[in-house]
């Protein structure tokens, strides 16, 4: 056996009251996996003194060894003269250096001679007589051509340095080469996940004052074809700083076009001679905009700035996917995220990596999909979400069964905490009990990953995200702002700046200021719980509104979920607390099962069994039963919304963000 677990249970421990403000944690979970000697052997990091040297120079010496990787890692059009200039909460990195993140992900290879190389495989969704209808390979020196086609197409329309463009877009390689086009000039992408709504787009469009929409005609989703076009028709009546519209044809259905506004993809930028070198730009500036929501209030345009992310983009995914040039890499994320932004794009092809992305959803024509695109295109490291690994245990392991996975040899998880169970599962089920899963804990505001394994040294426990990466310095601290002690809970805060941080909230200095710089000084806030356990691990506990307070104990809401994800017959589970009158909060959970009956005595085992994994405090008062939990449509659980309905108030605040809102129609009248 190439990996080795220690003991194959978690199991609880008692619960301890605390006076501080910090989070108890109840779930412990001992199981332990080590790298396989032949997979440690080969790896970028292959030693824990390799790590340490790495972690000690970035923390104490940062300027030393941040110069020292930006020179070696990006172009220099112009030398930087200061490594970063920090004004809390304000940093410039890189100061007065020139570079192109384009020029980095692109140019570079095929100056270096390596234009040859393939940096994207595409598969679309359509399938026809059992095999995908739509394949394309791009090499670095092809892609190279199309995003200098698309640059000029863009500077013919008018967009240069510092313009907005927003991007509603399939997930076709025309999406990346529009992002990559933005970086090539100067203009600031504002890719915006094609399954918004016009409201969205024109909130998003408004408040960045985007002078260009990038769209298609229409997006294959499930089988069917949804009209992005009309989509962006409606939204474009609401935004009147858009002055035009490109339109690439992906499914060759009707697409009104609007005489002086809209324009054709195959009109505008396939007919361009490809030439447009990457302008040198200035290191601070803006890359992209990308929206978030927050917890209130309208979706937050979180910015990233050029040198600082890509340096970080390119670095995180060195080390943590330990890239090799044999690697077919596929992280299933939409560029519609900061996932698809940092590790489909600027990421990976900084790094040269060989790219797949796909166009469509995991279950078409059958949920075997994934698996089969696995084996047909021989990935080797496959990066997604819990919300899909979830999915692929309730579809039943019979859909993975019938392929062949033994290309893969690593597997990443982002997006939520990963349930143990879930955990287990992706390890023995997809990775075979070979590959190491990096856990890998960050936020559209960090820019890359945060804190992971690194998959040749870092051995690993079932629902932690492990250590800080080099450069990473986490602290956690409780409600007054002073640390707490190993093993107990509190927020998650990150002491030093580092190249991939967020730059501002833009157009909105204010809330940057409130929402990550105000509670504890000089420290920036990621609005996550955390714990770290005695051997520095880190173990993310949920967002700090997640937190339920039952009789005067702060618990965490993914262990007790966790807990009841380890029942045989569950496949989802979300706990919210709601208002009681002795305890202050009781415990609410919404579970997604599979074929049980909803009854009282499946209600009961679920108490019991939460009660023997974690122990009586954390035992669900209520426990209801549904098809569906409401999901942001990046996939993560809306614990807000449901915790409007456990307390049966008026659902309040934004549900732009909401997936599917029918679910939660549905969960009103199952009350
Ligand atoms: O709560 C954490 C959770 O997702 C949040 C960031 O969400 P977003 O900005 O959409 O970025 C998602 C892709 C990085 C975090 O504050 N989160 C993300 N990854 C993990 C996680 N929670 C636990 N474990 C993770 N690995």
């Amino acid at each position: 056996m190439p990996t080795a677990s220690a003991s194959e249970s978690s199991s609880n421990q008692p619960e301890s009251s605390n006076a501080s403000g910090s989070i108890d944690h109840v779930l412990v979970e001992e199981r332990l996996f080590h790298p396989s000697a032949e997979f440690t052997s080969k790896a970028v990091i292959s030693t824990e003194e390799q790590y340490e040297k790495l972690a000690t120079a970035a923390r104490e010496n940062p300027d030393e060894f941040w110069r020292a990787e930006a020179l070696e890692h990006l172009h220099w059009f112009e030398p930087f003269d200061t490594v970063c200039d920090w004004q809390p909460p304000h940093a410039k990195w890189f100061v007065n250096g020139k570079t192109n993140a384009c020029y980095n992900s692109v140019d570079a290879h095929v100056a270096a001679g390596r234009g040859d190389r393939t940096a994207i495989i595409w598969e679309g969704e359509p399938v026809e007589d059992g095999q995908p209808r739509d394949q394309r390979t791009l090499t670095y020196a092809e892609l190279q051509t199309e995003v200098a086609k698309c640059a000029e197409g863009l500077t013919q329309l008018g967009i240069g340095v510092g313009d907005v463009v927003s991007i509603y877009m399939p997930m076709t390689p025309e999406l990346a080469v529009a992002m990559l086009a933005c970086a090539r000039i100067g203009a600031i992408h504002s890719v915006i996940f094609a399954g918004f709504s016009a409201e969205s787009i024109a909130e998003r469009n408004n408040d960045a004052s985007a002078k260009l929409v990038i769209t298609s005609d229409g997006l294959y989703r499930r089988g069917k074809v949804l009209p992005l076009k009309a989509t962006v028709d409606e939204a474009l009546e609401k935004s009147p700083t858009v002055e035009k519209c490109l339109v690439l044809r992906r499914t060759g259905d009707d697409a009104p076009m609007q005489e002086g506004r809209d324009v054709w993809w195959h009109d505008v930028v396939e007919n361009q001679p490809g030439q447009m070198a990457a302008e040198p730009l200035d290191s601070e500036t803006p890359l992209f905009i990308l929206y978030t929501s927050g917890s209130t209030g309208k979706p937050k345009g979180i910015l990233h700035t050029t040198a600082g992310y890509n340096l970080w983009a390119k670095r995180t995914f060195e080390w943590v996917f330990d890239h090799r040039e044999d690697d077919i890499y596929w992280c299933t994320a939409d560029c519609g995220w900061i996932t698809g932004h940092s590790y489909i794009v600027y990421g990976p092809l900084s790094a040269g990596a060989t790219c797949l992305m796909y166009e469509g959803a995991p279950n078409f024509p059958a949920e075997d999909r994934f698996w089969d695109i696995v084996e047909r295109h021989k990935v080797s490291i496959l990066y997604t979400a819990p919300t899909a690994v979830r999915a692929f245990i309730k579809w039943g392991d019979e859909h993975v069964d019938k392929h062949d996975l033994s290309s893969l040899r690593l597997l990443g998880s982002v997006g939520e905490g990963i349930n143990p169970e879930a955990w287990m599962w992706y390890h023995k089920k997809i990775g075979g009990e070979k590959c190491p899963i990096v856990d890998t804990w960050w936020q559209t505001e960090t820019g890359g990953i945060m804190m992971s394994p690194l998959p040749g040294i870092t051995p690993t426990k079932p629902g932690s995200c492990t250590r800080p990466l080099p450069g990473v310095v986490p602290s956690i601290v409780d409600e007054l702002g002073n640390s707490v002690d190993s093993e107990h809970g509190g927020k998650l805060c990150i002491s030093q700046p580092w190249p991939g941080m967020l730059r501002g909230i833009y157009g909105d200095e204010e809330r940057f200021v409130e929402q990550y710089w105000s509670d504890v000084p000089d420290k920036y806030l990621t609005g996550d719980n955390a714990r770290c356990d005695t051997d520095g691990y880190y173990w993310i506990m949920g967002r700090i509104d997640d937190v339920i307070n039952v009789s005067g104990h702060r618990l965490s809401t993914i262990e007790v979920e966790s807990a009841l994800v380890s029942h045989p017959d569950v496949c989802e589970a979300a706990v919210v607390g709601r208002p009681h009158d002795l305890k202050g909060q009781a415990i609410a959970a919404f579970v997604t099962s599979n074929d049980r009956g909803h009854d009282d005595e499946f209600r009961n085992e679920l108490k019991q069994h939460v009660r023997k994994q974690i122990g009586a405090l954390a035992q669900p008062d209520d426990i209801r039963f549904t098809a569906a939990l409401p999901k942001t449509r990046s996939g993560k659980i809306m614990r807000r919304l449901l915790r409007d309905v456990a307390a049966g108030r008026e659902l309040v605040g934004d549900t732009s963000t909401l997936e599917d809102l029918s679910s939660l129609a549905k969960l009103r009248e199952e009350d």
